[in-house]
């Protein structure tokens, strides 16, 4: 399925490459654009959406083998020991490269690259790493401390690494998503973040790699989560909706579920994540994080925000 370290070769499945020196010796051989999609692993239908996307931007078409002139989808999978905190799941994060690597092949992938902690941290924890700023102290700043000094780390280190022309992000971290485009902008680092929407499950749960660890009840429970987010949808539809109004739909779904831990539900400015206020119009940005059963979830859904309050 996939072939040794060295040239991609045509659509054979992609090259696995477990080292930095691996992916410098493949780096040359893959077609411009390429197209970074940055993984931790467990792919599911919400990666697999990234990759088609990918695949768009690269030029690939998805009907037949790719052509001299198309570019190459590449895929990191790793699992950033430094966006846990201890007490966090990192041990237990679910690890399942060959599944992965089936997906990739299926999706004309032309390289992997899943390196080893070792491997990307020789030294341990880097001394010098990126300080993401005020955005990056607020929601899931705040509630996982460190998380996106993380995060941002280990995606300049993997751009660094696959210079890729353009990277594809999900729009289910949307927080993640807004610090990636200010990283890539107030850093000059010269590529295109490329979004992709929400997929979801069937009952309307957005696909995680987290979500095997809920059970059935709690599944059920965490449904209430996206019900939340339509409701405060729904009100922003309906007209003359701020912030306010659009909150307090969410709001009350979420405390009918008392079961339910939430970190925080929220308005925000799509490209700051600075809360909404009363005179905020236009597009906007409802999002949450709750526990359920032990497992912690986040979600968000875009609002258009017409009128106070
Ligand atoms: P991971 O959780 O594996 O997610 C990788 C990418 O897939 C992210 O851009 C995420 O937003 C996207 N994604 C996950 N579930 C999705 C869904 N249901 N719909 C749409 N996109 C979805 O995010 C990370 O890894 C890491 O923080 C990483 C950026 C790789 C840095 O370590």
């Amino acid at each position: 399925m996939s072939q040794p370290a060295g040239q991609p070769g045509p659509g054979a499945g992609p090259v696995l490459l477990r080292t930095k020196a691996e992916l410098a010796a493949a780096r040359p051989g893959l077609t411009a654009p390429v197209v970074l999609v940055p993984t931790m692993g467990a792919l599911h239908a919400g990666h697999r959406a990234l990759l088609r996307a990918a695949g768009a931007h690269a030029g690939l078409d998805p009907e037949s083998s790719p052509g001299p002139e198309a570019g190459s989808v590449m895929v990191s999978i790793f699992v950033n020991p430094l966006q846990f905190r201890p007490g966090e799941d990192l041990d237990r994060y679910p690890r399942t490269l060959e599944a992965d690597l089936a997906m990739c092949a299926k999706e004309g992938v032309r390289a992997v690259f899943a390196p080893s902690a070792a491997e990307m941290y020789p030294g341990g924890r880097p001394e010098v790493s990126v300080d993401p700023g005020p955005m990056g102290q607020v929601f899931e700043g705040e509630f996982r401390p460190g998380f996106f000094g993380g995060v941002l780390t280990v995606v300049l280190k993997l751009f660094q690494l696959t210079r890729p022309d353009v990277a594809v992000f999900g729009e289910k971290d949307a927080q993640q998503l807004a610090m990636v485009r200010r990283m890539v902008s107030d850093l000059d680092l010269g590529l295109a973040v490329e979004s992709v929407p929400i997929v979801r499950d069937a009952d309307g749960l957005a696909t995680s790699s987290r979500n095997r660890y809920l059970s059935a009840a709690d599944r059920a429970l965490a449904l209430a989560l996206p019900r939340a987010l339509r409701a405060g949808q729904a009100r922003a539809a309906a007209g003359s909706a701020g912030s306010a109004a659009v909150l307090a739909a969410a709001r009350e779904v979420l405390t009918a579920e008392p079961g339910l831990a939430v970190d925080y539900v929220a308005v925000v400015d799509p490209q700051t994540f600075a809360v909404a206020g009363p005179g905020h119009t236009g597009p906007a940005r409802i999002i949450a994080a709750v526990t359920a059963g032990g497992t912690r979830l986040i979600d968000n859904m875009p609002v258009m925000l017409t009128a106070a309050p």
